[in-house]
């Protein structure tokens, strides 16, 4: 390995890939095919790039603000970092089960695989079209029913008397 290169170990230890030294830590995983979770595109406000640092916490850059403002200083009891704001500056083993979960790969396999339905316009058209005649019916049988029950009672109306009378 040249010195330009470092290690990241994907925990727990069944893979690994070498990437250049400094490289931002979910860029790298992200270009060597594993899914990172995230909604800010990379500037430190969704925290959903959190991974677990396993082994080789030293050889990250150090927070800086914008991940101790979300993340607070408790590095050292949570070993959580935001690998959008980490450079990797040695071999580290970072924990990534959290991603794989949401990833949008485990989504679009789904979706091949029919646990999620997915239905043509004209159909959830048609569907929606008998669904409001449905409901008509039912509106309409509900009010001739509150109409035989005397339902929609009037206000009664009240008179203001007059004191002297
Ligand atoms: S991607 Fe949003 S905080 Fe890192």
């Amino acid at each position: 390995m040249s010195e330009d290169k470092v290690k990241i170990t994907i925990w727990p230890e069944t893979q690994s890939f070498e990437v250049e030294k400094g490289a931002k830590l979910m860029t790298a995983l992200k270009e060597n095919g594993y899914e990172i979770n995230s909604s800010c595109g990379g500037c430190a406000s969704c925290s959903d790039c959190i991974v677990l640092i396993k082994a080789g916490e030293d050889n990250l850059s150090a927070q800086e603000f914008p991940e101790l403002k979300l993340l607070g200083n408790v590095f050292h009891i949570t070993k959580e970092r935001l690998s959008c704001q980490t450079l990797v500056l040695g071999d580290v083993s970072v924990d990534i089960s959290k991603h794989k979960d949401k990833s949008i790969k485990k989504k679009f396999e789904q979706k091949k695989s029919g646990s999620v339905v997915v239905k043509k316009r004209e159909v959830v058209e048609q569907e929606t079209k008998e669904k409001e005649v449905a409901r008509e019916e039912k509106y309409q049988k509900w009010k001739s029913e509150q109409g035989n029950k005397g339902g929609f009672k009037k206000a009664k109306p009240f008179f203001i008397k007059d004191s002297d009378e």
